[in-house]
């Protein structure tokens, strides 16, 4: 049966997984090289609910939904009732009916599976403390476009370097589901073994990992040896501190990470002559990566990387919103009889 949210991406096959990324290819070509713009959400609404700031993920969407003929509308923190005086299931129920698709950022990651759970329209995780499955898109779908010659997305090594954040979990995920070489570069206490990812939900995460392994052939691994990242393909970081209420002070992390797990041309050529540098963005220039790497037009993905996180979004809202209406019937006649209802009417008052 068709998953109808999309909250986790180790609810989809590699295949699906693969078609939403062709589905965000083909469009994105179709609108970069002919101004063609696939009206497939044409008069559709999605509703986007932020706990949390956020700049590309919410521009995405919002551009997203435009792009697709569609509109979206954004409820920041403290605008809507969710999970206060109404439950989030009363909120979800009702929100799922006003809106054709919602999106989440959430504090809480069973917030969007509670959403998700009781809402009638699909739903998408725009960021938990658990998971980020849109930036996971985003990245594979930079990830295949750049890759190396002669190499299939199977073949590639990818390394996290720095803290076990939702991204570096997220990383994992889809890294694994592909059958890559997935590697976190990062000190104990901070890895994704050791509890380094304080999440709000009782799961292993490397155990999800290894289970999408078997499948799919790929490798994880986690260490704070600095020799796991030789021939790593891409190179991934993300901020020192997290997010939420894992945010630890300024002097705190810097002397976990730094200068060990600082990403720098020295770090990107001991990983090899050609790997690509790529962040989730945004990024705190000089503490998990210098400057020399970040605007090294050779060596840096991440300003495309950011770019893509448009073009992933408006393939996963048109996968999620087409595939529940493909189940549907249209009753013409029906529609016909109310429209000249409606007619009948107007042509009383006007
Ligand atoms: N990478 C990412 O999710 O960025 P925002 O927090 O700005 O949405």
């Amino acid at each position: 049966m068709a998953v109808k949210d999309y909250i986790d991406t180790n609810d989809f096959t590699k295949e699906e997984l693969l078609d939403m990324i062709e589905l965000a290819n083909s469009m994105k070509a179709m609108i970069k090289q002919g101004n063609r713009y696939p009206r497939l959400l044409e008069n559709k609404t999605l509703g986007m609910i932020f706990q949390q700031v956020s700049t590309r993920t919410r521009i995405s969407f919002e551009t997203a939904m435009t792009d697709l003929g569609g509109h979206a509308q954004f409820y920041g923190p403290g605008t809507i009732q969710l999970g206060g005086h109404e439950s989030i299931e009363d909120s979800a129920r009702v929100m799922g009916t006003l809106c054709d698709i919602l999106m989440a950022r959430v504090d809480r990651h069973k917030d969007v599976a509670a959403l998700a759970k009781y809402s009638p329209c699909p739903v998408i995780n725009g960021m938990s403390e658990f998971n980020h499955p849109t930036q996971e898109m985003g990245d594979l779908l930079t990830m295949i476009e750049n890759l190396p010659e002669g190499k299939k997305i199977e073949d590639c090594k990818l390394a996290f370097i720095g803290d076990a954040t939702q991204v570096c979990a997220s990383l994992m995920f889809i890294a694994s589901k592909m059958g890559m070489d997935f590697v976190q570069f990062g000190p104990k206490g901070h890895q994704i073994t050791d509890g380094g990812l304080q999440v709000d939900t009782d799961v292993d995460l490397l155990a999800i990992g290894l289970k999408n392994c078997e499948t799919s052939g790929g490798t994880i691994t986690i260490s704070d040896d600095i020799s796991c990242i030789e021939g790593a393909d891409f190179i991934y970081t993300d901020v020192w501190y997290g997010l939420y209420d894992q945010e630890e002070e300024g002097a705190s992390y810097m002397d976990v990470f730094y200068p060990k797990y600082q990403v720098t041309m020295d770090m990107m050529n001991y990983a090899g002559p050609n790997s690509k540098f790529m962040h989730c963005l945004p990024a705190t220039r000089g503490e998990e990566v210098v400057d020399e790497v970040i605007d090294n037009p050779e060596r840096s993905l991440c300003w495309e990387e950011a770019d893509n996180r448009k073009h992933s979004i408006r393939a996963i809202l048109a996968y999620l919103f087409l595939q529940q209406q493909a189940g549907k019937q249209v009753d013409e006649a029906a529609a016909d009889a109310a429209q000249a209802r409606m007619e009948a009417v107007l042509a009383k008052i006007g």
